[in-house]
């Protein structure tokens, strides 16, 4: 290394005079020695030189003077030490900006040599802003696509003179199964496939609370608040004791659909699906109603679409079947319109609002996920709930 020639200088008292005189000597040095900088090496020498942690030229003055003055004069010593050590960081930053630019800065007047310096000196990341850096772009941001697809959904639905309900995610058995005509012992109202809240035994069956497990129980709230007409969606969050996979969450989204009104028949119920199938995955989509199952409506049936990834031809996302199955639907169970007449009546017991003799209805529910990976060609349910940046941002 190149740190010879260490000779420390003489002080010759403490007094202020003398150490003002010594440090002004001092500053003299270093500015001689900065001016003579002309490359990054000789910066970073001069640098080691001054700076040194043990051997630097600052530490072994402090040092040596130090070690004789009296305890008044430690405190105006360390405070000339101080700015002395303000000044070789300030002449170093200076020199080394000097030194990248080189012979660019010469000549040019000293107002825009030191618009050069500041500039250099960025560049040289020798100060702690930037101007010249982009700035940090914040993303505006978006709707998540399973909220997207959701407002599509209730959107469809609502052109057609529907109006959104909403419910509780933490049910009771009564509105989640009872009211729905679920016999006792259904097996959906297995832990199997309910969560059940914890402590619930010592109440009866229909007051224990769960996670609901489909958007359903909205369909009796929202009978038993009002009277027919009634045409509604539900969209909302529901949960099952299912293990995650490819296409299952334990939690995930439906949009449930009511619509109660005289003489609402099977029709209504085909055209209306039929029309938000195709209001939903475009007008060459083709629906079809195949006969199921579901306590609480009847007859029921499961809708499929033509596949719209083959259009009917057959391929690898529809199973080669041409067909994909899309949401549950039929009309309004008549043990349903029972269960919502029973608890009208505890508040008016002439209420006879929900006689299946008089009106009719039909109901349908469909998986947001589901909808929203066949729109989008996902294949991991899970992408959703990753909050995976490079997911979400190309639905921006
Ligand atoms: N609730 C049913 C489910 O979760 C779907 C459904 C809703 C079926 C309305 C018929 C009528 O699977």
């Amino acid at each position: 290394m190149a740190i010879m020639n260490q000779s420390i200088p003489e002080l010759e008292s403490y007094n202020e005079a003398d150490l003002e005189r010594a440090f002004a000597a001092l500053q003299d040095e270093v500015r001689r020695e900065s001016n003579e900088l002309r490359s990054i090496e000789a910066v970073e020498q001069f640098h080691l030189r001054w700076l040194g942690r043990k051997q630097g030229r600052l530490n072994l003055i402090g040092e040596a003077w130090r070690r004789m003055a009296p305890a008044e004069s430690m405190k105006p010593l360390g405070i000339r030490f101080n700015e002395l050590k303000k000044m070789l960081i300030s002449e170093i930053e200076v020199a080394k900006a000097k030194a990248i630019l080189g012979p660019i800065a010469e000549g040019l007047p000293s107002e825009e040599q030191a618009n050069l310096v500041t500039f250099a000196k960025r560049r040289a990341g020798l100060s702690p802003i930037d101007i010249t850096l982009p700035g940090t772009v914040r993303a505006p941001g978006i709707p998540h696509p399973l909220l997207k697809t959701m407002n599509e959904i209730v959107a469809v639905f609502h052109h057609l003179g529907y109006s959104t309900a909403l419910g509780p995610q933490v049910e009771s058995d009564f509105y989640n199964f009872e009211a729905l005509n679920f016999p006792p012992n259904h097996p959906a109202r297995d832990t199997q496939d309910t969560l059940l809240l914890a402590g619930q035994q010592a109440k009866p069956s229909r007051d224990r609370l769960l996670m609901r497990t489909h958007t359903s129980p909205v369909q009796i709230r929202s009978m038993i608040a009002q009277a027919p007409p009634i045409r509604i969606v539900v969209p909302g969050k529901v949960h099952r004791n299912d293990a995650a996979d490819a296409t299952h969450s334990p939690v995930f989204h439906q949009v449930e659909g009511l619509c109660v009104d005289t003489n609402i028949t099977f029709s209504d119920l085909k055209g209306t699906l039929d029309h938000a199938m195709k209001a939903l995955f475009g007008s060459s989509v083709k629906t079809r109603f195949f006969p199921s199952f579901f306590p609480f409506t009847e007859p029921s049936a499961d809708v499929q679409i033509s596949c719209i990834f083959c259009s009917g031809a057959g391929c690898r996302r529809c199973k080669h079947s041409g067909w994909i199955e899309l949401l549950g639907c039929g009309m309004v169970d008549p043990a349903v319109f029972a269960s919502v007449t029973e608890a009208r009546r505890k508040l008016d017991p002439a209420d006879d609002a929900y006689n299946p003799e008089k009106i009719t209805g039909f109901a349908f529910g469909m998986g947001v996920e589901r909808i929203a990976m066949i729109q989008h060609g996902i294949s991991e349910i899970g992408h959703f709930y990753s909050g995976d940046m490079r997911f979400l941002e190309q639905f921006a």
